[in-house]
């Protein structure tokens, strides 16, 4: 769906911006807004195998512009829309994001969101204690480095950090930049109060049953 999704974003930009510079060039065209290699991340959603020797469903995130459609076989892909839209409402990183301005043209949004959820879903499948109510079981670090792979063309990459790095257990609220959560002055019981709340078991995994067999 993502796939799809940015492939239309893609055709409408450059039929847009750029169709008048380089009219019979349509390759070289896709290459100058999107990579169609992954490189960008605009296009990362998480897959979930099962393996049927350890029962367990192992999540992961894919850029799906270069990945061929077969190696997905038995694979469950679930999107940004697929984890909130305006219809079924949205999850806490999807208005994390946008409370703190951290989706300016939105291109690269979908990505960045399905990275860090798959950050977090594999942080909360781990050994660590489990963190304070609110808080995820990752560190500010690795909060950040969830998105490593992901590049903002419009560069609010501040924001998108601090939208990552509210999830995690070791942060300091201080240190978050503007966002429209909370007033300068408010205490930080007024600041936490205020959040969306996280919810470790928001980390469903749309892996079907019937694949399981
Ligand atoms: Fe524009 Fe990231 S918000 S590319």
């Amino acid at each position: 769906m993502v796939c799809t999704c940015v492939e239309a974003m893609l055709e409408f930009v450059l039929e847009e911006k750029f169709t008048a510079r380089c009219k019979d060039r349509r390759s070289k065209r896709l290459d100058v807004v999107g990579t169609r290699r992954g490189g960008c991340g605009s296009c990362v959603a998480l897959v979930s195998k099962y393996d049927p020797n350890l029962k367990n469903v192992e999540d992961f995130s894919v850029s799906l512009c270069p990945t061929l459609l077969c190696s997905l076989n038995g694979c469950s892909v679930t999107t940004s829309e697929g984890l909130g839209n305006t219809r079924d409402g949205f999850l806490s990183i999807h208005e994390r994001f946008a409370s703190f301005h951290a989706s300016q043209c939105g291109f690269c949004t979908p990505g960045m969101c399905m990275s860090f959820f798959s950050a977090l879903v594999n942080a909360d499948k781990g050994n660590k204690s489990d963190p304070q109510p609110g808080f995820s079981k990752l560190t500010s670090s690795e909060a950040e480095k969830a998105i490593a792979g992901n590049l903002c063309r419009c560069t609010g990459y501040r924001s998108i950090a601090d939208a990552c790095k509210y999830f995690a257990a070791d942060i300091d609220i201080e240190d978050l930049g503007f966002n429209s959560f909370w007033k300068k002055g408010d205490s930080n019981e007024v600041k936490v109060s205020k959040f969306p709340p996280y919810d470790p078991t928001m980390n469903f995994t749309t892996y079907p049953e019937f694949l399981k067999s």
